[in-house]
């Protein structure tokens, strides 16, 4: 029989207004754009080098399923320093990818089967939900209040555990609330995925993004974590290569090895050249993180600050990660309003906080991944034109 249209896990996709309002932008120089989730900044020269390099020296065929060996070592070594996470065979326990977006898909679709459950947080990145959904398992959401920061309640995880869970998605610091996980939730749901023997797919993307007094914690790092974590990492945020397509994740071999296996059917291996970049980026970039963190910062401040002169606007509790914050509208205006008044009117882009689920409602996301003095000039068109 020939082609009779589009699947129906295709039709049913969300329909996100995020490419309107990205292409509104584009088109219209005078918007400043706090919407975008990518860094202002360039990638460090030194990986820029070593892209080109890698070029002229031929790294121009494909790589193993689970990475080239150098970057593998370069990741192991990194895990064991910043994050704190041992890893006993780095060829069967890690696994670069293209893009963490692409280890978020393989996760799912390795741990997930027809029917069963995710837990997933809402508001959260809006991937999740949507490739859960793909696979026809079934996301169930963990809501996240604003008034405490955005913390989880492991108390109400616990009640959403049914047999048929297999895992549950955690960020931090997180995309769209900025939030970053207290250590002891975090230790909470590590002793949680143990007692109910699920596990935790614990998205780091954004883990050197973190300000002030603020720690980041892998969960792989906690006792007894080893069976129950893997752990994604990005080389898009704190790195600034998101065109490069880079990403990884660890954990057990069992999981990891499938999504080797997994590999062979879908992309085989991220760019061979960007994997030579990587190492580079991971072994000789920290200067590069520092510089780019320190600049976030004093940008986040001033947006904190700004966004408590506007009316209609308010933050409960000042998120500390990533470059997102995440107000709440007081003026009575919904998420889609709120935004579409703030372009028309002060030519500012943001997020609509319900494109995040449906907890986002009633907020936006401002990202500060933009230069200062736009940032400045956004809040004072903020401060006189939302209504
Ligand atoms: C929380 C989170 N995870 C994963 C990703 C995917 O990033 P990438 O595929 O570029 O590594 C993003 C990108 O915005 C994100 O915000």
């Amino acid at each position: 029989m020939a082609f009779s249209g589009l699947s129906k896990r295709i039709r049913e996709l969300p329909k996100s207004n995020f490419p309107a309002i990205i292409k509104m932008a584009e088109e219209d120089k005078s918007i400043i754009s706090l919407g975008i989730g990518e860094p202002d900044f360039p990638a460090p020269k030194k990986v820029k080098a070593a892209l080109k390099n890698a070029v002229d020296k031929n790294f121009t065929h494909y790589s193993p399923t689970g990475g080239r060996h150098e970057l593998q070592e370069a990741i192991a070594k990194k895990l064991k320093k910043e994050n704190k996470i041992r890893v006993e065979d780095i060829h069967s326990q890690i696994i670069a990818t293209s893009g963490s977006s692409e280890a978020i898909m393989m996760a799912i679709m390795g741990i997930v089967d027809v029917g069963e459950e995710l837990l997933v947080p809402n508001p959260g990145f809006l991937t999740y939900r949507p490739t859960v959904e793909l696979i026809d398992a079934v996301p169930v959401s963990y809501n996240l209040h604003s008034e405490d920061g955005f913390q989880i309640h492991v108390e109400e995880i616990k009640k959403l555990c049914t047999p048929k869970t297999q895992g549950i998605i955690v960020n931090t610091p997180s995309n769209p609330t900025g939030t970053v996980l207290k250590k002891k939730v975090l230790e909470e749901l590590a002793d949680l995925a143990i007692q109910k023997n699920i596990i935790i797919i614990s998205d780091e993307a954004y883990e050197h993004l973190v300000y002030d007094n603020a720690k980041h914690l892998s969960m792989g790092s906690l006792n007894g974590m080893e069976e129950h974590v893997l752990s994604l990492f990005s080389f898009s945020k704190s790195y600034a290569m998101p065109g490069f397509r880079l990403g990884y994740a660890v954990g057990p071999e069992r999981l990891v090895k499938a999504m080797q296996q997994f590999h062979l059917y879908t992309t085989l291996s991220p760019n061979t050249m960007s994997q030579i970049a990587g190492i580079t980026a991971l072994s000789k970039c920290g200067k590069d993180i520092e510089k780019m963190r320190n600049e976030y910062n004093k940008r986040r401040k001033i947006l904190i600050k700004g966004i408590q002169e506007i009316d209609g606007l308010e933050i409960e509790v000042a998120p500390e990660g990533a470059f997102y914050l995440f107000p709440k509208i007081t003026n009575g205006m919904s998420s889609e309003q709120a935004s579409k008044a703030l372009i028309q009117k002060a030519k500012v882009l943001t997020a609509p906080g319900n494109e995040f689920g449906t907890q986002g409602e009633g907020f936006l996301r401002m990202s500060y991944a933009t230069a200062l003095p736009k940032i400045k000039e956004a809040i004072e068109r903020m401060k006189k034109n939302f209504h």
